[in-house]
């Protein structure tokens, strides 16, 4: 069975084909158009995510059937994401699946993003092992799951306010880096010197399992505008100030891993898990593959983090999650509505087992 999964939640406009059968599914293809017009803005603008989309998915589909050699005949059901995400783009990819459906005769499936970003090692041969504890860590999540089963998930951690990617893309965007700053704070962190000016590692001693990036984000505003960042101001281009950024970067890089890391192994020691997944955007950071590989070892379980492509959002794994919902036989209405929120996704409301 062939699925052809769509993804417009946030900037990334996404079409890919899953095959599902009687062997573990196998990725055919996946595109991601990369919507450039947020670049100089420094952030995601809504208004021209959804415009984006609306110019972008077409072609994006038809390219991921080339690549799969495919035509749209050949397609036996259509994946799409429908929650959460930003409300006006998830509805060019949740209309434009359903008319897809109907002028195909094919059957559609809604697709939860952040339950797509945790199966997603599932397209590279992982196994998990249950429970397991899985964390999403993107632009826009900072959640830790006790995932019980496939299907059954309870939240057993969240950010208190920032999500720890917008957090990396705010330090990049304080030292003039760019948009998306994660890539780069991780590339520069790795010749500086994180003990020159640490910065705070926020909820370290809570207790529970959350997380709080706001606090971390103030610190690292303070450090570059204050007289620590005078350099930066003076002599822009100089060595010196190349190394500071560099050493801003990994003292920044430290303080938004290391909490997420402890909170992870935390959890696991806590819930008893035999396995570890990390998804979303953020899970391609090298301090959190070390440290999580770390964790894996010290309690003797495997530790799943996707290659870069699946861990930034991608279709493949939308066409993966709603091929396990087809092959069920599920299928949803053309009455099938965006929702924007993880707490109305339903997701939450799967009730785990005794
Ligand atoms: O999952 P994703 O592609 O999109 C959503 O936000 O849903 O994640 C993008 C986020 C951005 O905030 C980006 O800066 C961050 O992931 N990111 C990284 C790295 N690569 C991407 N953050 C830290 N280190 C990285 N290597
Ligand atoms: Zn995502």
């Amino acid at each position: 069975m062939f699925v052809l999964g769509i993804e417009t939640s946030c900037d990334d406009t996404a079409a890919a084909v899953v095959e599902h059968g009687p062997r573990p599914p196998r990725l055919v293809s996946s595109i991601v158009a990369v919507q450039d017009v947020h670049r100089e803005f420094g952030g995601v603008v809504p208004e021209l995510a959804s415009r984006a989309h609306l110019e972008l998915l077409p072609g994006a589909v038809e390219r991921a059937l080339a690549e799969a050699e495919l035509d749209f005949d050949d397609i036996d059901g259509i994946a799409v994401t429908r929650a959460p995400g930003l409300l006006g783009a998830l509805l060019v990819g949740v209309s434009y699946a359903k008319a897809l459906a109907v002028a195909l005769e094919k059957p559609f499936v809604g697709v939860n993003h952040i339950e797509a970003h945790l199966l997603a090692p599932l397209l590279e041969g992982a196994v998990f092992e249950f429970p397991a504890v899985g964390a999403v860590v993107s632009g826009g999540h900072s959640e830790i799951f006790l995932v019980h089963a496939l299907g059954a998930y309870t939240l057993i951690g969240t950010t208190r306010d920032d999500a720890i990617g917008e957090a990396f893309d705010k330090a990049a965007k304080l030292l003039g880096l760019g948009f998306p700053g994660g890539p780069v704070v991780d590339r520069l962190a790795a010749v500086g010197d994180a003990g020159r000016h640490p910065l705070p590692r926020g909820m370290s001693g809570s207790g529970d399992l959350d997380l709080s990036y706001s606090g971390l984000k103030a610190a690292t505003r303070r450090l570059i505008e204050g007289p620590a960042g005078a350099l930066l101001r003076a002599a822009p281009e100089s060595d010196e100030a190349a190394q500071l950024r560099a050493d801003i970067c990994a003292s920044f890089q430290v303080a938004a891993v290391d909490p997420l890391l402890s909170k992870l192994e935390t959890a696991a020691r806590r819930h008893g898990a035999r396995s570890l997944v990390v998804g979303g955007g953020v899970a391609c950071n090298s301090r959190l593959r070390e440290g999580l590989a770390g964790i894996g070892t010290r309690l003797g379980i495997p530790a799943f983090r996707p290659s870069p492509a699946l861990c930034a959002d991608n279709a493949a794994m939308i066409a993966l999650v709603g091929g396990f919902r087809l092959a069920r036989g599920e299928r949803d209405g053309l009455d099938l509505e965006p929702v924007p929120s993880l707490d109305e996704s339903g997701m939450l409301s799967v009730k785990a087992p005794a």
